[in-house]
């Protein structure tokens, strides 16, 4: 139906990176205790402090393209050329965040959430990427972070998620270069010192699985790119780059005891069948699928099967470049929607088996969406194992649903509910084993510009009318109020 539709969906699923305190019980906690023993086989609840909250990027919600300075991004150039997206809209108006995000931030406390992530977006701050910046464009997120905080909701920054300014890419060409690696270093250190006396974790870049793939070497995300595999591993060299030099600025020019990590859609394998053989080859799985960002800025090194596989192509760098990338972070962002692999045990290198995905596997609306519940908690278990994470958030998960607005005005997602209390059992199961994971973002908090998808997939918790501009919690809401009211999934 929809020309590049069905690469897409594909690329999606096997895009993989390769080729990045506990309080005293709460009264809420206790109460999901006795929920608990009362029922044998619930999920018990979630650690005492679990931090729970929605997920957005500014180029998906914000709109106001053209207002107090911003500069053009990448993303403004891609979605305003003729059929990149799907139903030919753009970001220009998306959710009319810029103005409405005081509308916005109520919806977040009416769920009772306590944290937020939102994305900054580089060309409101830089509008030329570099040189001068626009005091207006930081202005926007200092009145959303004081918003945030008068609502008792904590702000979680990120720095990248995908909307790099037009003039570094006509530059430079964007990330081809290592001149975008300093100036988004530049941009971490202009960014973190005015806002972390209140902001006190910050991700660095969001999702460099995809959109160095999709971006630069599929041309299917901005900037529209097909680069050769030797240059795509450059791109995705330099973007780790950007990853280091952002954490070292932070460092440097934030508050300290700020936290920093990066979020990232791991390549999320999982056993096909849990013996311990199929378990240990996921986790080689996981450690050489994701050599080519998670694994170089957790290990400082590119792997030798990473190395060997890209022979020629390997990417150019300096031993000075990966202690940079390499530098110390406080936590790490998983970004899991699907399973990307299933494993299992091979007596040949590369000691695992990737299990080609039958034509029937289900999915949720979204084509590429697959339903595994368990990759939740695999993901994380098998990455704080092989390298040693002490903090994981899940910095996104969800899924889109149909949808529709009923006669009676409400949105019956029950699919997305299947899907939230699935995969919401499996992370509680993570956590009760000890797999460190701290918090859970749900994307999103609303409908928003969902990419090369336009309006037409609808992953929110609130259905927004992008003619009104009317936001409507849909039943996904309640269900989402009573998970963060009791600490545990509903029972
Ligand atoms: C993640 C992104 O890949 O998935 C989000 O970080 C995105 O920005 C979400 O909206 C859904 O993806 P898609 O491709 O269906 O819009």
């Amino acid at each position: 139906m929809f020309g590049r539709f069905s690469r897409r969906h594909f690329a999606k699923l096997a895009g993989i990176s390769a080729l990045g305190m506990a309080a005293p019980a709460t009264a809420a906690e206790s109460n999901a205790t006795q929920a608990a023993a009362a029922d044998p086989h619930a999920p018990g609840p979630f650690p005492a402090g679990f931090v729970w909250g929605t997920a957005t990027s500014s180029y998906q919600i914000e709109g106001a393209v053209n207002e107090d300075g911003r500069g053009r991004s990448i993303w403004d150039t891609f979605s305003h050329t003729p059929g990149k997206i799907e139903d030919s809209s753009n970001g220009d108006r998306a959710n009319e965040h810029y103005h409405r995000y005081k509308e916005d931030v109520a919806l977040i406390r009416d769920l009772g959430a306590k944290a937020y992530r939102f994305s900054i977006a580089w060309p409101r701050v830089f509008p030329e990427g570099t040189g001068a910046p626009n005091p207006k464009g930081l202005d926007f997120y200092n009145r959303l972070i004081d918003e945030l905080l008068a609502n008792g909701i904590e702000p979680y920054a990120t720095l990248y998620h995908w909307d790099l300014p037009q003039a570094l890419e006509d530059r430079v060409g964007g990330w081809q270069s290592s001149e975008t690696s300093k100036a988004f270093g530049d941009y971490a250190a202009y960014v973190s010192e005015r806002i972390t006396d209140r902001v006190k974790n910050i991700f660095t870049v969001n999702e460099a699985g995809r959109f160095v793939n999709f971006g630069y070497g599929w041309g299917i995300d901005a900037p529209g790119l097909k680069l050769p595999t030797a240059q795509l591993n450059q791109v995705r060299h330099h973007v780790a780059l950007g990853h280091g030099l952002a954490v070292q600025a932070i460092r440097a020019k934030g508050r300290a005891g700020t936290k920093v990590g990066v979020a990232e859609n791991i390549a999320a394998c999982v056993p096909a069948i849990a013996t311990p053989d199929n378990i240990r080859a996921a986790e080689i799985a996981t450690r050489e699928l994701n050599a080519g960002f998670l694994g170089v800025i957790l290990e400082g090194k590119y792997t030798e099967g990473f190395l060997e596989y890209a022979g020629a192509n390997a990417p150019k760098f300096t031993s000075e470049e990966l202690k940079i990338i390499a530098s110390p972070t406080d936590f790490v962002g998983l970004n899991i929607y699907a399973p990307q692999f299933y494993i299992t045990a091979s007596d040949r290198k590369p000691h695992f088996n990737v299990l080609p995905f039958p034509a029937s596997f289900p999915h949720m609306n979204s084509e590429w969406l697959r339903i595994g519940p368990e990759t939740i908690y695999w993901a994380p278990r098998l990455a704080a194992k092989i390298w040693n994470i002490e903090n994981i958030f899940i910095s996104e998960n969800g899924t889109s649903s149909e949808d529709k607005l009923t006669a009676d005005g409400k949105v019956y997602d029950l699919d997305r509910i299947m899907y939230l209390r699935n995969y919401l059992a499996q992370l509680q199961r993570a956590t009760a084993e000890g797999v460190p994971v701290r918090g859970y973002f749900l994307w999103s908090l609303m409908d928003n510009f969902e990419w090369i998808f336009g309006y037409g997939k609808r992953f929110g918790l609130y259905r927004v009318d992008f003619e009104t501009q009317a936001r409507v919690p849909k039943l996904s809401a309640e269900f989402y109020r009573d998970v963060l009211a009791k600490n545990a999934i509903g029972v």
